[in-house]
């Protein structure tokens, strides 16, 4: 046996609980990770223990609730949970807690044991919305980002108090699954699909902006049973979107497509239909957003006059005229707020280049992405593009070809430049 009788090889969490009413929650966290085989070790904050009982983790986890810096025979216990520990998970992790840690506080046994602690840690935020969105709160996660601390970013819904938004504690299954994953314990984390919390170290560079996506190819009515649409399978715009939340950014999806995101997601979708439906839908997210992303293939025309019965077979072959949708990119460019970061695409066949800087010009953009939609692997339905960014001030980056989910990090990378630059504002001659 090893430590603490201990199998050998068996992985030890420390599973931080810090004092917010979704400590609750940790509950279940701590008994799916030893449900799966792991050795929990729980450490309470002093405040932890005004919203959920010692007896009940000691009863779950595989050794008692820890607590104080204090209160063991061995006088440094910080560094031995620490040492020991494969994985130090805090869930919740409070304002509070993570600004102690981003600034190497070490008040209390769980501060002292992250700072004493060489394995990986994943933080899982838990406040209200105000707080999640605090400046403070979002540096000190970037700060700790660098660091190579992962955080499960909390979703939406229903807070303390009645209130309701960003802030919730994510799913206790989804924290458990990442926990195991980082572990490589196969079993519960297989059936949690996990993209956008695994690869967070480092990268939550967008935390506290909010983005907006569009995605899929937009359906115009001809009657209620047919519809004028295009290509587009909303891969490239989904990608967009779960790169931006695994960034951290506070990310609505509003989406003409069918495609789902992945379960653990913390993307806000809004699913539309037409270009009509669309615009109406970005209208009363976009003024609110820091970057918008226009990856949804928008129809450029319309059935004038849709049917409102099916068209049939004995009244002969219709007549169809088109009329001009709105041009959704340029109106947003025309109303954005100071300092918002806009991108269109381009879905261009020929002369992509020339087409791609008259475009960004026309629709008034700060970064166009051409994709040559000709081109082998690139463009509609596939999983992979191919594409040019052009910005406005002239400069360009080719993205060779690769996964879309790569395509829109080199996106959101260009984005966070220009952010960093302060947007259009500063870049228009
Ligand atoms: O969805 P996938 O299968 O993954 O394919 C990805 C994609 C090829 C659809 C995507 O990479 C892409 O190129 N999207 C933009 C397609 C397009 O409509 O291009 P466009 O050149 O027609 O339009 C230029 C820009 O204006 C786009 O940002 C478009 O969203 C916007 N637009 C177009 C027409 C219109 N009425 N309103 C708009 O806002």
């Amino acid at each position: 046996m090893a430590d603490g009788g201990r199998p050998p090889g068996q992985p030890r969490v420390v599973l931080g609980v810090s004092g917010g009413i979704a400590a609750y929650k940790a509950v279940e966290v701590c008994r799916r990770l030893v449900d799966a085989g792991v050795h929990v070790v729980p450490v309470l904050t002093r405040a932890a223990t005004r919203f959920v009982g010692e007896a009940t983790f000691s009863a779950l986890a595989s050794e008692p609730v820890q607590r104080s810096l204090w209160d063991e025979a061995s006088p440094i216990p910080h560094t031995r949970l620490g040492q020991q520990a494969d994985l130090v998970l805090v869930a919740p992790a409070t304002a509070d807690l993570i600004g102690r840690y981003a600034a190497g506080l070490a008040s209390d046994l769980l501060t002292a044991t992250l700072l004493a602690t060489r394995a990986p840690v994943v933080l899982c935020p838990a406040m209200h919305t105000e707080m999640w969105e605090h400046p403070a709160v979002q540096e000190n996660l970037r700060t700790l980002g660098r660091r190579g601390v992962r955080v499960v970013p909390p979703g939406e819904g229903r807070l303390a108090g009645g209130d309701s938004g960003a802030g919730r504690l994510a799913d206790p299954a989804t924290i458990a699954a990442v926990a195991l994953e980082i572990l490589g314990v196969r079993g519960e984390a297989a059936g949690v699909d996990l993209a956008g919390h695994l690869d967070l170290a480092g990268h939550l560079d967008l935390a506290g902006r909010r983005v907006v996506v569009s995605a899929g190819g937009t359906r115009e009515p001809l009657d209620p049973v047919r519809y004028l649409g295009n290509r587009s399978s909303g891969k490239q715009g989904h990608a967009l979107a779960e790169a931006a939340a695994r960034r951290g950014a506070d990310v609505t999806l509003v989406t003409a497509s069918s495609l789902p995101l992945s379960t653990a997601s913390p993307v806000r979708r809004v699913a539309v239909g037409s270009a009509a439906e669309m615009e109406e839908a970005l209208a009363a997210v976009a003024p609110q957003a820091d970057v918008v992303v226009m990856a949804a293939a928008v129809a450029d025309f319309r059935p004038k006059a849709p049917s409102d019965r099916k068209l049939v077979k004995e009244d002969g072959v219709p007549e169809v005229v088109l009329e001009p949708t709105p041009d959704i990119l340029a109106g947003l460019a025309t109303r954005r707020p100071a300092g918002q970061v806009l991108v269109g695409f381009a879905a261009e066949t020929h002369d992509v280049l020339a087409r791609g800087w008259a475009k960004l010009e026309r629709k008034g953009v700060d970064l166009l992405v051409v994709n040559d939609v000709t081109a082998p692997g690139a463009g509609f339905e596939h999983d992979t593009n191919q594409v040019v960014i052009l910005e406005r001030g002239g400069r360009v980056t080719e993205v060779p070809l690769r996964s879309k989910d790569a395509v829109a990090d080199v996106v959101f990378d260009r984005v966070i430049a220009r952010l960093s630059e302060g947007g259009e504002e500063r870049k228009r001659p």
